[in-house]
């Protein structure tokens, strides 16, 4: 295998200055986990990333430029070089970018305007506008970004002399792909799309320059990946439809024209992204979890009380909104389940400086103080928000569910829907939008629902409150079965195995 060059935003690990030094805390979400299964098993890997703390700023400063070891057993902690028991690590290249700059990247560009496009979450009506503001974010913010990531890129391609595998990450990095091209044509380069990728009419919403240049970066690549089969499909379609560009849908093949006078052909592929099964029955069986079931159950669990779960980013493609007020609907038309039955959300606030997020936990918030007033009784209050990011909590929800919610309106795989399967102990059944890569794998073992269709969903989450037993642990121990068998190990077996079938 080549050396690996790999690039996300988020980066395996930051820095945090406290009064005892440096600590390292570990990077959020799910993407990064995964990614640092894949840097676990690569011998000769770099991970470039967003310097997200001022104490990854300075120690990107005082490299200058190179990367830092990152070993991640028995925690996580930086090598040093006389360091002799070395286990799993990683080369972490921190990349600082200007104040200003990321916030036209990161809050005007790729959140909101990218995530909403793609989660297809514009009414259209009134939003988007794109402002003079907006054509300035996307030019010194989003392309000025995507280029400099792409300078940190081909330096680190050149420093192990040109022939590397480069593996670019999501919808920050657009425009990466053609300018790494550019100036190593012998990398072989791959793209990875986490989040949904809408036909040609999705993309319209965006004007020309800005849909037709992030889609020409992406070209640049030799794969460009997905979670689904349908976005890899939209993504065929709006080359063709687009640019123009011949497509073959057999294939999954897209000829680009080079600037040679040349033609090559980009691939379109999806690989299910899934979670490390035995890091979460790990978790799963620890004290810290056990602990937090005790408090649940004491809770909500006496006397023959069910538990409704959810636990998400409070991002508007999660849907959470409509998720509460289903409930309510379902209390208004079975109040024999009212004081039965508890909602219990773990909702980690998300992106809170892009004023969209900010505004919809706030919607979050209303909505549960609605049906919480509406519907509350003796000692019992229907919905149980917490607003925290805390994973040995969401675990212990899990195991506890009778019934788990996923209802997202749209999403690129949701891994949540996969740690739930593994966890839960109690039969519980999985509510699987429609709209989620994760039903293309589980929605034979969930109850199916449309995410705007609030009635359809008060009856599913009525309909796995009243399931009979025996059906209801077939399904699971099925869903629970496939996660075990597509775990993220074959996720990242089977990219890689394509893409050494690239190298000649
Ligand atoms: C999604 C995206 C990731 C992103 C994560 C957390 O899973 O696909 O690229 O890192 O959300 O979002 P944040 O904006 O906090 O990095």
């Amino acid at each position: 295998m080549l050396p690996v060059v790999l690039l996300s935003h988020r980066g395996p690990a930051t820095f945090r200055r406290t009064r005892s030094g440096l600590t390292l805390k570990r990077g959020a979400g799910g993407l990064v986990t995964a990614l640092m299964g894949l840097a676990e098993h690569l011998d000769d890997a770099v991970w470039v990333c967003a310097a997200a703390s001022p104490a990854d700023a300075l120690i990107a400063f005082e490299h200058e430029g190179h990367s830092i070891e990152i070993g991640f057993s028995p925690e996580l902690h930086v090598v040093e070089e006389d360091d002799t028991a070395v286990g799993p690590s990683v080369n972490v290249r921190y990349v600082e970018v200007d104040k200003h700059r990321h916030s036209q990247f990161y809050t005007q560009i790729a959140n909101p305007l990218l995530w909403f496009v793609q989660h297809g979450l514009y009414g259209l009506a009134n939003d988007p506008e794109f402002t003079a503001d907006t054509h300035k974010a996307y030019e010194d913010g989003y392309v000025v970004v995507n280029e400099q990531f792409a300078d940190a890129v081909v330096e680190e391609v050149e420093r192990v002399g040109g022939r590397a595998v480069v593996m670019l990450q999501d919808y920050h990095f657009y425009l990466v792909g053609n300018s790494v091209r550019a100036r190593c044509p012998d990398a072989i380069i791959s793209h990875f799309v986490h989040i949904p990728w809408p036909g040609p009419d999705g993309w319209r919403v965006l004007p020309v320059q800005m849909r037709d240049g992030m889609l020409r970066g992406l070209l640049g690549c030799d794969v460009v990946a997905f979670h689904t089969r349908r976005s890899a499909r939209n993504f065929l379609s709006c080359a063709q439809e687009m640019l123009d560009l011949s497509v073959d849908f057999q294939a999954m093949t897209v000829t680009v024209p080079t600037s040679r006078g040349g033609t090559r052909k980009v691939a379109a592929r999806w690989y299910p992204i899934s979670v490390d099964v035995e890091s979460v029955e790990k978790l799963a069986a620890s004290e810290e979890v056990a602990a937090h079931r005790q408090v649940i159950e004491q809770l909500h669990l006496n006397d023959g009380h069910r538990l409704i779960v959810r636990v998400d980013r409070t991002d508007p493609s999660k849907n959470i909104v409509r998720g509460f007020r289903a409930f309510g609907l379902m209390l208004d038309q079975h109040p024999d389940l009212r004081g039965q039955v508890t909602f219990l959300a773990s909702l980690m606030p998300s992106r809170q400086d892009v004023p969209e997020y900010a505004d919809y936990l706030a919607q979050v918030g209303a909505v549960v103080a609605e049906v919480n007033a509406r519907h509350h009784g003796e000692g019992w209050q229907p919905i149980d928000i917490r607003l925290q990011e805390d994973l040995a909590f969401a675990v212990a929800s899990y195991q506890l569910a009778d019934v788990l919610v996923v209802n997202a309106v749209n999403d690129g795989m949701n891994l949540v829907a996969k740690e739930a399967v593994l966890a839960n102990s109690r039969d519980g059944v999985l509510l699987l939008s429609e709209n989620t890569g994760a039903h293309d794998e589980l929605g034979d073992f969930a109850l199916t629902v449309h995410p705007f269709d609030l009635q359809q969903q008060a009856d599913a989450m009525y309909e796995a409150l009243t399931m009979d037993r025996a059906d209801r642990a077939k399904m699971l121990a099925a869903a629970a079965d496939r996660v075990t068998k597509n775990d993220v190990g074959q996720w990242l077996r089977n990219q890689l195995s394509d893409l050494e079938g690239l190298i000649d």
